[in-house]
């Protein structure tokens, strides 16, 4: 009873104490996972390995960054725009002193010394490179290879890792160990190349003034170009200023970087005032920039293209990020870095000026599923799973992204409510904790709350939600992603049109609901190696979505105001009006007709699509904001 009372007076002090008696250094369970569906232990890795182990410190002042990210994103708060800065942040993330303290004294019981370690700006993440054989030692475990039926893909992991017991509190997260997930680019829809598309043939209406009611060129249809865009998204004759405070950046995964010279000959058939411009170009972890065109990635082709399309002449940053797996199990370099997420979140963190609006387009499902990916010319299966305990730590980097004044946006996925698989008899939605029951599979991070997520449509007149592959969408499954304040009377009312009892058991009605907004997802007209294709996907919607946030940012300038940051609060309140609202359509999986796209959100299309005119004329509007 003592002990207690004086925990709870010193909390400080109090757990070093019981640091000292050897049974609380006992090692004890800290996480344990089922293995994914289709993944089987194939052998033991090289003692020699070797792992790039991360350790996530808790961050016990998260939830004051949290109010403050709310506070500054809510257009109806007098703190509306008044983002933080990086130390501020830095501040509200770091661990407590005792936290470093234990596991710097755990670090150094393994001979570790303060050179051998690093640590992110926050002290938050700690990392080394160790042999395999070592990381079993201080974890309490033994990794194995796995090896993915489907595929042969091989990962390095573990079901289940263990830490002293007083290290328990003092460690979010240590990966990797139980992550079997992995990125997925949602480009699920390339076109095949003997359907080579048509040379476009520019009968494009004469722009309309901006702001009145522009009209709509039927070949928007069926094909997508930064006009069509412009056209149904009310952008038609806005010019943006090449402001040196204004940014828009693109994150590549796998080995994905863009291509500048499919990027000079896009810009020269469809925004000639961009030719000759380009985009900066970070590499992290080794992320290629392999220019030969060959290599480019369509991708990282189809995300620059139309994002930097939209927003020229905006500053923009491409980030290629390395370290993916499949990876030969046998060699001792570090190359199973397979976070990608957080590698890229790091990076930006330490950033100074990171980029005002960044879009990914990539995902996985939350728990496990069968994720097909079609590369231009092969495609392949992979079934991944992402702890929860991970994720939560990925969307709390996106907290501080947006805290510091950055809208990060992400595809939704293409696989609807379900994993994809265009055929529902082998469609496996199927759960990962032991009792193998069907569930809907919603994607991360775009289930993160401090994500903006970008669903798919096609079509004009109406714009309905896409078809060909079908627009991801649903509630989170994890503990801690339930719903936001911002879409609980969105999503409520969206819950109450379904019938009664309708997918018991299949969702989480209490968890964050997504997408939250949509664009464009099919038919986008690219160039990629030296040739014109058209590409779909919630890949496409995502960087078009932040090629207009972009503007709205140079609109914000030219105000003299800030940038939007964290867009969800504004979107689902005094945004809600101004989008078209996408009534048509529904998003199937696992067996099921998935949701449909109704009046209001919906977890299909979100909110709609944008009205770039009439959100512009919100968050520049001097009362209103
Ligand atoms: C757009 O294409 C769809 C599918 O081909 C068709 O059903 C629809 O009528 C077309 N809409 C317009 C406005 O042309
Ligand atoms: C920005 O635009 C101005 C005017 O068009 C031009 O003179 C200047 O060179 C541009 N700056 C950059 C960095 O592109
Ligand atoms: C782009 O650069 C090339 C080579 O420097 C030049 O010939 C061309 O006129 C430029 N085009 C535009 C539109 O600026
Ligand atoms: C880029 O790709 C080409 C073609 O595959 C290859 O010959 C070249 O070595 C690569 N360069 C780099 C730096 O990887
Ligand atoms: C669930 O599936 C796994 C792997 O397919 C299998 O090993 C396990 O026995 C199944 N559990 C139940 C309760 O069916
Ligand atoms: C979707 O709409 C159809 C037709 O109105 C209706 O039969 C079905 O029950 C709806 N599904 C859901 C999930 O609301």
């Amino acid at each position: 009873m003592q002990l207690f009372k004086l925990v709870a007076l010193l909390p400080f002090i109090a757990p070093l104490a019981l640091a000292a008696s050897s049974k609380d250094c006992a090692y004890k369970t800290k996480e344990e996972v089922h293995a994914p569906h289709g993944w089987i232990k194939h052998s033991k890795p090289s003692p020699d390995h070797k792992v790039s182990l991360r350790i996530g410190l808790p961050q016990p002042n998260f939830g004051i960054l949290e109010q403050h990210l709310y506070e500054v994103s809510d257009p109806d708060h007098e703190r509306y725009g008044q983002h933080l800065s990086k130390e501020e942040v830095e501040e509200l993330v770091a661990p407590h002193q005792e936290s470093l303290d234990s596991v710097g004294e755990w670090l150094s019981a393994f001979g570790f010394k303060e050179e051998d370690v690093t640590r992110s700006p926050a002290k938050d993440w700690v990392s080394i490179t160790v042999p395999v054989s070592l990381a079993e030692k201080m974890l309490d475990t033994t990794y194995h290879v796995w090896k993915h039926v489907g595929s042969g893909e091989s990962l390095v992991r573990t079901t289940n890792y263990r830490l002293p017991s007083n290290l328990h509190e003092h460690v979010d997260v240590v990966q990797p160990t139980t992550s079997f997930g992995r990125f997925q680019p949602f480009k699920s829809t390339v076109v095949p190349f003997d359907e080579e598309p048509e040379p476009l043939v520019n009968s494009l209406v004469e722009a309309e003034s901006f702001g009145s009611d522009v009209t709509v060129d039927p070949s928007c249809n069926s094909t997508i170009t930064i006009s069509c865009l412009q056209q149904l998204y009310n952008a038609v004759g806005y010019v943006a200023s090449n402001n040196t405070k204004n940014s828009i950046g693109i994150t590549g995964y796998l080995e994905q970087f863009a291509n500048i010279q499919d990027l000079q000959t896009f810009y020269a058939e469809q925004r000639p005032d961009a030719v000759n411009s380009t985009f900066k170009f970070f590499s992290i972890d080794g992320g290629l920039n392999n220019q030969t065109l060959s290599e480019a990635g369509v991708e990282a082709n189809l995300d620059v293209q139309f994002a930097f399309g939209l927003s020229h002449p905006i500053p923009a940053i491409f980030y290629s990020t390395g370290g993916r797996p499949p990876f030969n199990p046998d060699q001792t370099t570090p190359t199973n870095t397979n976070e990608p997420y957080q590698a890229w979140l790091d990076f930006v963190l330490t950033q100074k000026n990171p980029p005002l609006v960044v879009s990914t387009s990539y995902g996985e499902p939350e728990q496990t599923g069968k994720v097909t990916k079609f590369w231009a010319d092969k495609s392949t299966e992979a079934l991944f799973s992402v702890p929860e305990s991970y994720a939560r730590r990925v969307c709390a980097s996106i907290a501080q992204l947006g805290a510091r004044g950055v809208s990060v946006i992400f595809s939704s996925g293409d696989g609807g409510v379900g994993d994809g698989n265009p055929n529902p008899a082998t469609q496996q939605c199927i759960t990962n904790d032991g009792r193998n029951v069907t569930r809907f599979l919603p994607t991360f991070p775009a289930s993160c709350p401090f994500a903006t997520s970008v669903g798919g449509t096609e079509h004009i007149d109406p714009e309905v939600a896409v078809s060909r592959f079908f627009s991801g969408g649903g509630f989170s499954d994890y503990q801690q992603f339930l719903r936001p304040a911002y879409q609980q009377a969105a999503t409520r009312k969206f819950l109450s049109t379904l019938p009664d009892g309708l997918y018991k058991d299949l969702y989480n009605p209490a968890g964050r609901g997504f997408p939250d907004v949509s664009a464009q997802g099919d038919r986008y007209r690219i160039w990629y190696q030296n040739r014109p294709i058209l590409i779909g996907g919630t890949s496409a919607s995502s960087p078009a979505f932040a090629g207009l946030v972009a503007l709205l940012n140079d609109a914000r300038f030219k105000a003299k105001k800030g940038p939007l940051g964290f867009l969800n609060p504004l979107l689902y309140s005094k945004g809600a009006s101004t989008f078209n609202d996408v009534t048509g359509g529904r998003n199937p999986g696992c067996g099921t007709l998935g949701f449909n796209a109704t009046e209001g959100w919906d977890p299909v299309t979100g909110l709609g699509t944008p009205n770039f005119g009439k959100l512009k004329d919100i968050v520049t509007s001097r009362f209103a904001l």
